[in-house]
């Protein structure tokens, strides 16, 4: 998919860049991210917003993969930007990310992230809890603004089950629930708030859905709850936020629909819904991660060491593993791999791809086909784009791999490989263990 192909010499090519070329360039393990299927992925978006005729913002959920390029990439395409922490926040301001277009999101905001948020004068907030809600009006009344907010809501619906059941979904740590009350009472309480605008709500229903249906019921209950507001309080919404988690397709087997379709089906119900009822129509904000960048990421490892266990299975050693890719042991996530340096070989064997952490559960993909590998091959995993690198972690303090960006045969690098010295570079050992007795 994107623009990787297998080149002349047999060998995996991505952004017009040869990986094995990249790998004696820059090392491994290292994370190539197909700089045109991202920005490919930003306009699908975009596309099918503009194309339902409704006012929009697609924000970039930047949790999935936030570093100073991206955030480029994501101003060049005219997008949004939602983080969630001072560090995210950070991140976008550092690399010039228009504020008016970030949003902030989060159940547990500290005081100073709120702060640093208002000073940087942020489009909205999205708004977890009365306790934010109060403490947000007090920091915006202190620093004489007044700020943008949605309230986050609990929809009720669980996007992972087929029968989209509706219950159990208020025991969450996010969010104003819909059934109890607490949703209103928030709406009520936010439009007493002096400091505070209210732009509408937000709801996110879960992460990797294939089906629209989950989408659909959500913007049915928002309706439903923007129509109670309406006539209880008399509050319109200008603003409905329905979230992210538009899925792709990790393996054989996963079976995302095209992003527009899911736009679609959003939009649709919108503008049906809310058309019903001669309720001015809602500007649509979504916020996708994975589907933006997730299909863009490959981790190129190399092999080290294997173990041939005689009937029960071959182990072969990469030089990463889950301290660069913890989703496997994480949420046992399913990976496609192939041999990037010899890609036509058709000698194949079924293996199980470790990684080098001093633990058995350092698993990357378990029995997989691949060409017989030899110490040395260059092994490429696929669709490591998102929560790869952004769930890095220094475990075992091995360092964290190198992040380049390809296109038209030009590969940048957009994260150093981390060093040494930037491993032990907040070490501090007290003096009293530097005296010599
Ligand atoms: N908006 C909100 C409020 C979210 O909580 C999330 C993801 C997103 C948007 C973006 O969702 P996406 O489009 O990327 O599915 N670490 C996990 C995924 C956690 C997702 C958390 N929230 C993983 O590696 O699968």
């Amino acid at each position: 998919h994107g623009t990787s192909k297998i080149n002349d010499n047999g060998h995996l090519e991505i952004g017009g860049c040869d990986t094995v070329e990249l790998a004696k360039k820059f090392g491994t393990p290292l994370y190539v991210m197909d700089e045109a299927l991202i920005r490919r992925r930003c306009r699908e978006f975009v596309e099918a917003f503009r194309h339902s005729g409704l006012r929009f913002q697609v924000a970039y959920a930047s949790k999935a993969f936030s570093v100073m390029a991206m955030c480029r990439i994501v101003e060049e395409e005219g997008m949004s930007l939602d983080v969630v922490s001072d560090g995210e926040l950070y991140t976008a301001l550092q690399a010039g990310f228009p504020a008016e277009r970030i949003h902030f999101h989060g159940n547990n905001k500290t005081p100073y992230e709120l702060e640093m948020a208002v000073d940087a004068k942020i489009g909205c907030f999205v708004v977890d809890n009365f306790v934010e809600l109060h403490m947000l009006n007090a920091i915006a009344a202190e620093k004489k603004q007044k700020v943008n907010i949605l309230l986050r809501i609990t929809p009720g619906v669980d996007a992972h089950t087929h029968e989209y059941i509706s219950t159990g979904q208020t025991d969450s740590k996010f969010g104003f629930d819909l059934e109890n009350g607490s949703a209103m009472q928030a709406v009520k309480e936010a439009s007493d708030l002096s400091h505070l605008i209210l732009l509408g709500v937000h709801s996110h229903i879960g992460s990797q859905i294939f089906e629209v249906g989950g989408f659909r019921l959500a913007v049915d209950k928002v309706t439903d709850f923007a129509l109670k507001v309406r006539q209880e309080l008399d509050v319109t919404f200008s603003v409905i936020n329905l979230g992210g988690g538009f899925g792709i397709r990790y393996v054989e087997g996963d079976t995302p629909l095209p992003v527009a379709e899911y736009v679609k089906a959003i939009t649709d119900a919108v503008r049906g819904n809310f058309g019903n009822h001669a309720y001015p129509l809602p500007e649509i904000w979504i916020e996708p991660g994975r589907s933006i960048v997730g299909d863009a990421g490959t981790t190129l490892y190399t092999v080290g060491t294997y173990k041939d266990i005689p009937g029960v299975r071959k182990y072969v050693a990469v030089d990463g593993g889950m301290t660069d890719n913890p989703r496997p042991a994480l949420y046992e996530a399913q990976y496609e791999a192939m041999l990037a340096n010899r890609a036509h070989d058709p000698n194949e064997e079924v293996v199980s791809i470790a990684g080098k952490c001093c633990e058995s559960g350092d698993m990357l993909i378990w029995d997989v086909n691949l060409p017989k590998v030899r110490t040395g091959d260059l092994l490429a995993v696929a669709c490591t784009g998102a929560y790869n690198y952004a769930m890095a972690s220094n475990y075992n303090r091995i360092r964290r791999p190198a992040v380049v960006f390809v296109k038209d045969g030009q590969a940048d690098v957009v994260v150093k490989r981390e060093t040494f010295e930037y491993l032990v570079g907040n070490d501090v050992v007290p003096e009293r263990m530097k005296q010599v007795t």
